[in-house]
């Protein structure tokens, strides 16, 4: 409730107070196919498929964005996109995924140890489970009922 009520002030304070300063075409993450690159560029030739976030620069939802090859302080970057999933899927990774694997990271998850991912079946759950799961950890999900099978679905889950 307190997130829904600051939400307009605090973006206004930073994107401007009467209208949009800085961002000005809204979308965090992307993905498509690359058009171009720049002569430093070594990792993405014009052509590959690729997903992205384009962090707190925003504009993914504009027909074409230009990303930096590598991770910007602004957390925007870029990734080649797995054969096996589709543009649409793989558009969904970048912020529930990249948030979830930070925060593991900083937890510095030991195989064995004993995790609650509360909030499983969410955006950032779903990775937070499956990363728990790949660093070896008894992972513990709490979700609603309806999302059980969800969830199951990644795994033994308790
Ligand atoms: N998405 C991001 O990149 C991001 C970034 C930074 C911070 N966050 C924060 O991380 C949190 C989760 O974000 P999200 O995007 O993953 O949200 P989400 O997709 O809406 O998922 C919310 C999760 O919380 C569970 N949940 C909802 N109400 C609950 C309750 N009363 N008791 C226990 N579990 C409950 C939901 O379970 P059921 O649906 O199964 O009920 C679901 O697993 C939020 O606080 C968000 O502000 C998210």
């Amino acid at each position: 409730m307190a997130y829904a009520k600051a939400e307009p002030f605090l973006a206004r304070l930073y994107n401007g107070l009467l209208r949009p300063q800085k961002i000005n075409i809204l979308g965090f993450e992307c993905a498509g196919e690359v058009e171009a690159v720049g002569k430093d560029v070594t990792r993405f030739s014009a052509g590959d498929q690729v997903f992205a976030s384009a962090g707190f620069t925003f504009g993914c939802y504009a027909e074409y964005i230009c990303l930096p090859e590598d991770e910007s302080p602004d957390h925007a970057c870029v990734s080649a996109k797995p054969a096996n999933l589709t543009y649409e899927e793989a558009a969904a990774v970048p912020i529930g995924g990249i948030t979830a694997v930070r925060f593991l990271r900083k937890a510095n998850i030991q195989p064995g140890q004993k995790v609650l991912i509360y909030g499983a079946s969410g955006s950032v759950g779903t990775y937070a489970v499956q990363l728990a799961r790949h660093y070896g950890a008894e992972v513990t999900g709490v979700c609603s009922t309806s999302n059980l099978e969800l969830v199951n679905r990644w795994g033994p889950i308790r």
